[in-house]
């Protein structure tokens, strides 16, 4: 290998599948055909776009995306069961590129969940990956909970596998039990001892239990895993998975000691990132790496001087790597249509005419209201004008009346299914006073789980983005929505959340789980 060549790393992103099984997180299908056209178009290889046999809702999804794919690989999950693997095929088989992914739990504690003596289960494996690749020449096979499987018993079924015909071999740490130095280990372990592992393709697939996902799929790769499996926002069921923004950028930022390279175009993290932030309700931590809020941001004041000086004093990557358009002027009222969509073309936004007719009403309105439009008051516009559609629900117009002395008031004008209807509700607090007018006027049963405010900008005239999680008979909707007026975002995202249930409703089932994920890591 020369010093300038580099292996090249498959990126696996699955924040379609086990991304949005973490609870809370679930997607519309418009929102997943969305976030599988913008990780296709980003670069990722393989693409997991869901479980066809969990629900009607999942096999539509994974259809379509796969039907829709252009480059990336499109893969589905089955457990190991014949019909589960057949579900998954007739959902993918329609992709250019399509992979049927099977799994099944093989450390103890999971082969006492089916009663599976280690030889009994070595044949379901056979038998499975057998099946799996008479339908489709791209098998992938997970022993689910590896890092707690018998190194020995690891090796058979991996060897199993691998002579059924799987072309890929995913070792999961499900529950982020392992540490780098195991990590590598393992994956050095199978491809010493394992016959045929230089024939296939070895992937790594972390939970963050302990916080050391990131670490433990880099370190698989040292020791020769050559796909990665990732999440975008690290997004997951508990502490959630291998954040996709993270690791390609430390083989970016790092590639002089990890000699690693991924296809991935990583101008487009940013956006990705406050999409899939937004559709599945779970806003970045400010202070996670790469994308959160303050990634980039410089405080103190010895930092500020040293950045003025130079950047490279307090900063190993530039803020246009990953899309934030670094330097660049704020807009102001006076900047018209040509300069909106120059400066969502440096944001890595593609819209269509009408999208940027619609954003460009958004940007004057707010321009009016606040002096400077930042980059990312533009990016809450687009989240704004993308989650807003023809609702069932929506606000004509709120006006509220607080402060000392007595309870707040707000009086709300709301179309309901077309009727337009008004009331005037107290409350403790101004929130509150319009989250009851929105009830008086659409009664309903769901539970609020989590109102969140954030502030876009800094300033008093910043915008808040607000994020409203409801639950309603165990179906959650999340709602987002950003304005300089928090009352009115709060309303905003409340009703976005609300109309979201609506469509869950109005089709009915199609968005239910029906089988049990709590074992699917
Ligand atoms: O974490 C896990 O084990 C999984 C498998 C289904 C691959 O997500
Ligand atoms: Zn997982």
């Amino acid at each position: 290998m020369t010093d300038q060549a580099k292996d090249r790393v498959y990126i696996f992103d699955t924040t379609l599948r086990d991304g949005e099984q973490s609870p809370g997180a679930t997607m519309t299908h418009d929102e997943k055909l969305e976030i599988a056209e913008l990780l296709d178009e980003m670069g990722v290889d393989i693409i997991e776009a869901g479980f066809p046999i969990a629900s009607e809702g999942d096999f539509r999804a994974v259809s379509e995306i796969a039907e829709r794919s252009k480059n990336s690989v499109i893969c589905g999950l089955a457990r190991a069961q014949i019909n589960d693997i057949d579900r998954c095929w007739e959902a993918v088989k329609h992709a250019n590129r399509p992979r049927i992914h099977t799994f099944i739990g093989t450390s103890p504690l999971h082969r006492a969940i089916p009663n599976l003596t280690q030889d009994e289960m070595a044949e379901r494996i056979h038998q499975t990956v057998t099946h799996a690749r008479n339908l489709c020449d791209n098998v992938q096979w997970s022993p689910m909970d590896a890092t707690r499987t018998e190194h020995d018993y690891l090796c058979r079924v991996v060897e199993i596998a691998i002579k059924a015909g799987a072309t890929t071999i995913n070792i999961p740490d499900t529950v982020g039990y392992t540490a780098p130095v195991e990590s590598a280990e393992l994956i050095r372990m199978l491809i010493e001892k394992v016959p045929g592992a230089d024939e296939i393709i070895f992937a790594t697939h972390c939970h963050n239990d302990l916080g050391m996902a990131t670490a433990n799929s880099l370190a698989a790769v040292e020791a020769g895993a050559r796909q990665i499996e990732c999440t975008i926002n690290g997004l997951g069921e508990r502490a959630g998975n291998t954040a996709l923004e993270e690791v390609v950028m430390a083989l970016k930022v790092r590639g002089d000691i990890m000699p690693y390279e991924t296809h991935i175009d990583t101008r487009k993290i940013m956006h990705i990132s406050r999409r899939v932030a937004t559709v599945s309700g779970f806003p970045v931590q400010f202070n996670k790496a790469i994308v959160g809020k303050n990634a980039f941001a410089h405080e103190s004041g010895i930092h500020q001087d040293g950045m003025l000086k130079n950047k490279e004093t307090f900063e190993i990557m530039r803020p246009e790597d990953v899309g934030l358009a670094g330097t660049s002027l704020p807009l102001g009222k006076h900047s018209g249509r040509a300069a909106l969509r120059a400066k969502l073309k440096d944001l890595g936004v593609d819209v269509g005419d009408n999208q940027l007719k619609d954003i460009f009403v958004r940007f004057k309105d707010l321009a009016d209201r606040k002096k400077e439009v930042f980059d990312e008051d533009i990016l809450a516009l687009v989240t704004a004008a993308m989650t807003d559609g023809a609702d069932h629900l929506e606000i004509v117009s709120l006006k509220v009346v607080c402060g000392t002395g007595g309870p707040a008031e707000a009086t709300l004008e709301m179309e309901v299914g077309g009727e337009e209807k008004s009331c005037v509700m107290e409350g403790d607090g101004p929130v509150d006073a319009t989250f009851k007018a929105v009830r008086a006027l659409y009664p309903n049963s769901a539970r609020l789980q989590l109102y969140q405010v954030n502030a876009v900008t800094e300033g008093t005239d910043a915008q808040a983005t607000v994020s409203v999680r409801l639950e309603e008979d165990g179906k959650i909707a999340t709602g987002q929505s950003a304005d300089t007026d928090t009352v009115y975002a709060s309303a905003k995202a409340y009703v976005n959340a609300l109309n979201r249930l609506h469509v869950r409703r109005s089709k009915t089932g199609t968005d239910q789980k029906e089988i049990s994920y709590k074992d699917v890591g």
